[in-house]
């Protein structure tokens, strides 16, 4: 059963300027598929540049439990000798997927079209949080569910042993639920199209191609139609993983908003599925200059040069929720240090992440001494140029909630305390040495 050390409380104090280099840690959406991809090919998939967080471990040893062999020879570079699609075995042990929902989602769909049976469960805030989003669509290719009321963790599948394809319309934006039924119809016979009304990440529909997946990607009335054929021989690669916009977020943010600072983030993906914050903050007013713009391991990159900036509150369109949802809670974080409001509209799926991120920025701005106003879809920051601080933040086992307070507490007038940062390991384990490097005051207590 998944467990949880002790909580480790993090204090951050109002820093000097910020200065230097920010390295960020590999894209953890692409680890993920890189791992699952690399179990379904034939023969040896090498990966540099892995993201070695708690959830991408986890989904490593998800593969190996299926019959995958995963090794580590050096920092981020791992190999992975796949078993072939329809080749996985049946775990011998419940598979825990620790704090990962894409984790356990995206491995429920590589097993689900398999005639095995396997028993996934996760840490506190995974057992709570919906996979019936997954299962749904799976019970049309022939896979049984078993799991808790509401459709919870721990949960048991039966994959089906004589799946049929499936042509499935996602009703959220999720790239969860589209990868997961995109991989399930890995080992379905015929085509297998899935239907997406607004755009997510791309990465699974990127990297089944690389595999050597037939897939296309038409636009039509519908939205985005994509089809896989089923049953292909999947080719063993070579994956660089690029650096994770997401995590980038945090330093990029903190640069923004302490004053004096002036940093640079090399290699950030610029995949336009994933770099909606990037468009908000410069429509805040944001100085950022993407320098040297290229493309590493199959996504545009770009060298971002960062400078403290004063900001604006601004309407952010709820059609660029999914290209930045990751990023709402930072963002909020930013609003509450520009001038003006910050609305961000048809943001409900934030309720269902790692936490209730709406619940969760909510409480900790107020107690921080800002005003705001939210509803089930909706947070608006009215940001006042500056943040009292003073106050503890509760983390509810969300990293992304953690490195959020503690870059506020970098730029507020009064220390702030984060009551758990141990999940930042999940997603960015050198994000406390990364920001103490550029010279934030960051501290354990
Ligand atoms: C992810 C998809 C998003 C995102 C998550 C990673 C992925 O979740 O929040 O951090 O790698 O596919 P949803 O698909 O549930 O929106």
């Amino acid at each position: 059963m998944s467990g949880h050390g002790p909580a480790q409380p993090m204090t951050a104090r109002r820093s000097g300027p910020l200065k230097g280099r920010a390295e960020i840690p590999g894209d953890k959406s692409i680890s993920h598929r890189a791992l699952i991809l690399g179990a379904m090919a034939v023969g040896e998939t090498q990966i540099t540049g892995l993201l070695e967080g708690q959830d991408v471990l986890d989904t490593a040893k998800a593969m190996r439990a299926f019959g995958a062999e995963v090794i580590q020879h050096g920092p981020g570079a791992w190999s992975v000798h796949g078993v072939g699609v329809g080749g996985f075995a049946e775990p011998a042990e419940v598979i825990d997927c620790g704090n990962s929902g894409t984790g356990v989602r995206l491995v429920m769909g590589a097993m689900a079209t398999s005639p095995l049976t396997a028993t996934f469960t996760g840490d506190g805030s995974l057992r709570k949080r919906p996979m019936g989003r997954v299962t749904d669509p799976l019970a049309l290719f022939g896979t049984r569910a078993y799991g808790r009321k509401g459709g919870r963790l721990p949960m048991t599948l039966v994959g089906a042993a004589d799946p049929v394809p499936v042509r499935y319309t996602v009703p959220m934006p999720s790239a969860q639920v589209k990868s997961a039924v995109l991989l399930a119809g890995l080992n379905a016979p015929g085509q297998t199209v899935v239907i997406e009304r607004e755009a997510t990440r791309d990465h699974s529909e990127r990297m089944l191609r690389g595999f050597g997946a037939e897939l296309t990607v038409e636009t039509g009335a519908e939205g985005q139609i994509i089809t896989l054929t089923g049953q292909p021989e999947l080719r063993p690669q070579t994956v660089a993983v690029p650096r994770d916009p997401s995590s980038a977020a945090f330093p990029v943010c903190a640069a923004l908003i302490v004053e004096g600072s002036d940093i640079l983030v090399p290699g950030v993906s610029r995949n336009p599925t994933r770099d909606g914050l990037y468009v908000t903050l410069l429509e805040m007013g944001a100085d950022i200059a993407f320098e040297n713009e290229r493309e590493e391991g199959g996504e545009p990159v770009a060298d971002l040069r960062v400078r403290a900036s004063a900001l604006t509150g601004v309407e952010v369109p709820p059609e660029r929720a999914p290209s930045m949802i990751d990023e709402y809670p930072i963002l909020s974080v930013v609003a509450a240090f520009a001038e003006g409001s910050t609305v961000m509209r048809g943001v409900k799926e934030l309720r269902v992440k790692e936490s209730d991120r709406i619940d969760a920025m909510a409480r900790g701005l107020e107690a921080c001494g800002v005003r705001l106003e939210e509803d089930e879809d909706t947070l608006i920051v009215h940001g006042m140029g500056r943040v009292p601080g003073g106050a503890t933040c509760a983390t509810h086992l969300d990293h992304r909630i953690a490195m959020s307070f503690l870059v506020l507490g970098m730029a507020a007038e009064a220390p702030v305390t984060v009551d758990d940062g141990s999940p930042i390991a999940t997603s960015f384990p050198a994000f406390t040495d990364l920001m103490a490097g550029l010279g934030a005051d960051l501290a354990a207590g």
